[in-house]
């Protein structure tokens, strides 16, 4: 079933266009969403006071994208934590509290251990999986589907750009009950979302090719850092972890603001650094800054891989390599950027000679602590 695809990780990859259509279809109305399951939530929506988003791993990284959009476009506060965190602590949780899972198998034990504790506390439970009738979706009060279709590679892609898809159509979806959203917003927004295959799409005709050729050449690499600021900073997380995950390799990714605090120290002659970049025409100070912090990197040495958008030159003479991704909102930017980064873990893990579908001590659903 990997049809022509070397492994189902690049089978899946290639799918990532797909996985965001899908879960968009069917599920938008003259520029509103419409999902029926969010409907009967319609009264929860209007009086909740927080929002507490719990997953592991790559689902908690797509959980903190999805807490730019949530906070924005409804006001409410919004806090993601890892779900062996959040159940072993005392949460102040109650009935005015959402409390949002994300899953791709909907079968890891410490989410589905979370989501029935908060329950237990009194709170709703909204699930987002992409596996029906997996136990997590069955122990909570509302479900929406990501529709990446079956995610069989470890490590996971498809399933977490579907993730932070249906994070955005939930955050539309309140936005406008919550009247914080006008109908014109809201319809701006999903026009934004409905471009994004095409675009993601674009992102692997005009750079897989590209991006496998220069992680052959990075072979050798026993390090790679990831810096990235606002909806960027998770994109550097997810990077990091697809790198440890599946070529075995010290990686880690920054909130770019950190640099000063520490891991600047990390940079010396050689260091391969990654770095994502936010428009300069959705926002030219967090540009700004970001330029600076690759001045500041580069000025030790390192090598700056920047993944930035078409036409951003700003970023050429400190970059020794660039990644591009098209033009789009702030906020959709990570569905974009993330791309380059699977497409590189993947290269470089396949050019260490690695198995990029079975990672060593990995399993693809964690039933057990
Ligand atoms: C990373 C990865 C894991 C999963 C995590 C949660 O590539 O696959 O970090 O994201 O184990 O799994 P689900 O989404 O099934 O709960």
């Amino acid at each position: 079933e990997k049809g022509g695809w070397s492994s189902f990780m690049a089978k899946e990859v290639s799918e990532e266009p797909e996985a965001v259509a899908k879960t968009v279809l069917g599920r938008i109305r003259d520029g509103a969403v419409v999902i029926p399951e969010l409907e009967a939530l319609d009264d929860l929506f209007r009086g909740i006071t927080r929002v507490i988003v719990i997953a592991c791993g790559t689902a908690a990284y797509a959980g903190m994208v999805g807490k730019y959009a949530l906070e924005q476009w409804t006001r409410v506060p919004v806090d993601v934590e890892l779900a062996h965190e959040f159940r072993y602590r005392d949460p102040v949780i109650g009935a005015d509290t959402l409390v949002v899972s994300i899953s791709q198998s909907g079968e890891t034990m410490d989410t589905l251990m979370a989501v029935k504790y908060a329950r237990e506390q009194g709170a709703k439970t909204l699930s987002i999986c992409n596996t029906q009738g997996a136990t997590i979706p069955r122990e909570s009060d509302a479900i929406v589907y990501t529709h990446a279709g079956p995610e069989v590679a470890v490590a996971s892609t498809k399933a977490f750009v579907a993730q932070i898809t249906a994070l955005y159509l939930l955050a539309l979806h309140v936005g406008r009950v919550r009247g914080v959203l006008s109908a014109e917003q809201s319809a701006a927004n999903v026009r934004e979302l409905e471009a994004i295959p095409a675009k993601i799409s674009r992102v692997l005709e005009t750079e897989q090719a590209h991006i496998e050729q220069f992680a052959r050449w990075m072979g050798d690499t026993q390090s790679v850092l990831f810096l990235g600021r606002h909806v960027g900073y998770p994109i550097a997380l997810e990077g990091a972890l697809k790198l440890k995950e599946i070529s075995y390799i010290h990686a880690e990714g920054f909130a770019a603001g950190e640099l000063k605090h520490g891991p600047i120290a990390l940079i010396e002659p050689g260091q391969p650094v990654f770095v994502i970049v936010p428009s300069p025409r959705e926002s030219a100070e967090l540009h700004k800054k970001v330029v600076s912090n690759i001045q500041e990197i580069r000025a030790r040495g390192a090598r700056v891989i920047a993944v930035a958008e078409e036409g951003d030159a700003a970023v050429l003479p400190f970059a020794d390599e660039v990644l591009r991704i098209p033009l789009a909102g702030a906020l959709f930017e990570p569905l974009l950027a993330v791309v380059p980064l699977h497409i590189f873990a993947m290269g470089l893990a396949t050019a260490k000679g690695l198995d990029v579908d079975q990672p060593r001590n990995l399993a693809k659903s964690v039933t057990v602590e």
